[in-house]
């Protein structure tokens, strides 16, 4: 069997494939990563891009064979506020795309999966701070439900075939290549965009409303560290805890005013408060950093600071 390594990133349009397909591109060469999403991408691409929904099981299978894909990051997902507008919806997608990946595998024509849960597993009976990995999961919303069961099926389908499927519950990811797609945490993205535009953003969640978040480029990093870790050090198959930062949207506030001093910010929380209500307030990622070796690189200021020049840029 040939060593090449070929990369299939199943919604490259996203807010994290978009970062996640160019890294890959960077690190491993272009010719070997294929994009693919419900349409093609608004800009061009240096990766290979092919139009399909991961719930057309014929199509995709065309594009493993077409390309000889290896590694499967499987990235197309109902996020939580988007979920609970459709429910049936984000259970189809969230479980039976994954399900078609993981029958890939079984059936020997990929050889490995990523695919990422989220906090959102953790609900409103889980312990708010430092959450341990083995914490009650009971989560509040059909996104986090779809999550525990897709936890669920990694790990059985890696007891029962030996796939070789690896998870992190990224928290909140924040960055400015990329727009979010209809999550809870999509504020502390928004933020800088309205900040730099036009001095002013109007927050859905409440000020003090603390979430576990990372900065995209330490998700990135994350995402290809456990791909990229030996098999045996994989020991948790259902998804590991992952921590870097946790903030709420006034201390955030008061470190985007130290770029922007007059920067104006109203809060009007809405329903999305309600849901992360429900989610902890900061995770304990010790079995990550213990088994496969995870670090995170940014803290808040790092972080702001980075995005800030980087959209300023952007915006020039
Ligand atoms: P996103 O909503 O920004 O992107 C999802 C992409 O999937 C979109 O480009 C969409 O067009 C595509 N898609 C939708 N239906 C599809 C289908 N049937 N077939 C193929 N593509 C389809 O989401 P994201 O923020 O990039 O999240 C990616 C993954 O990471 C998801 O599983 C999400 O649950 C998880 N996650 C994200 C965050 C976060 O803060 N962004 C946090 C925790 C977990
Ligand atoms: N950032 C995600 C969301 O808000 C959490 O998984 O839905």
């Amino acid at each position: 069997m040939s060593s090449q390594k070929n990369f299939l990133v199943i919604g490259s349009n996203g807010q994290i494939g978009t970062v996640l397909t160019n890294r890959l591109g960077e690190k491993y060469g272009f010719e070997n990563v294929v994009g693919s999403d419900l349409r093609p991408p608004e800009n061009q691409t240096k990766f290979i891009f092919e139009e399909c929904s991961v719930l057309d099981k014929d199509r995709l299978e065309k594009i493993i064979s077409k390309h000889n894909i290896t590694d499967v990051y499987l990235l197309a997902a109902y996020l939580s506020a988007k979920g609970e507008q459709n429910i049936e919806k984000a259970w189809d997608l969230n479980i039976n795309g994954l399900l078609h990946i993981l029958n890939f595998a079984k059936d020997k024509k990929i050889q490995k999966i990523f695919w990422p849960s989220s906090i959102a597993v953790f609900g409103p009976t889980t312990p708010k701070n430092n959450v341990e990995q083995n914490a009650i999961t009971e989560p509040a919303t059909i996104y986090g439900v779809s999550k525990l069961a897709g936890e669920s099926l990694c790990n059985y389908y890696h007891n029962k075939f030996g796939i070789d499927v690896r998870s992190i519950r990224y928290p909140g990811l924040i960055g400015w290549e990329s727009m979010p797609g209809g999550g809870t945490t999509d504020y502390a993205v928004d933020i800088f965009h309205e900040a730099i535009k036009n001095g002013e953003y109007t927050c859905f969640l409440s000020e003090d409303r603390t979430l576990p978040m990372m900065y995209m480029n330490d998700a990135i990093k994350a995402t290809i560290g456990i791909m990229g870790a030996p098999f045996e050090k994989i020991k948790i198959r259902t998804s590991y805890n992952l921590s870097s930062l946790h903030f709420n949207p006034k201390q955030l506030e008061k470190e985007i005013k130290k770029h922007f001093e007059h920067f104006k910010i109203i809060y009007k929380p809405d329903e999305r408060d309600q849901l992360a209500k429900g989610w902890p307030e900061s995770i304990n990622d010790d079995c990550a950093r213990k088994d496969w070796g995870w670090e995170p690189n940014f803290n808040l200021s790092q972080m702001v600071s980075d995005i800030i020049l980087n959209l300023t840029n952007r915006y020039k």
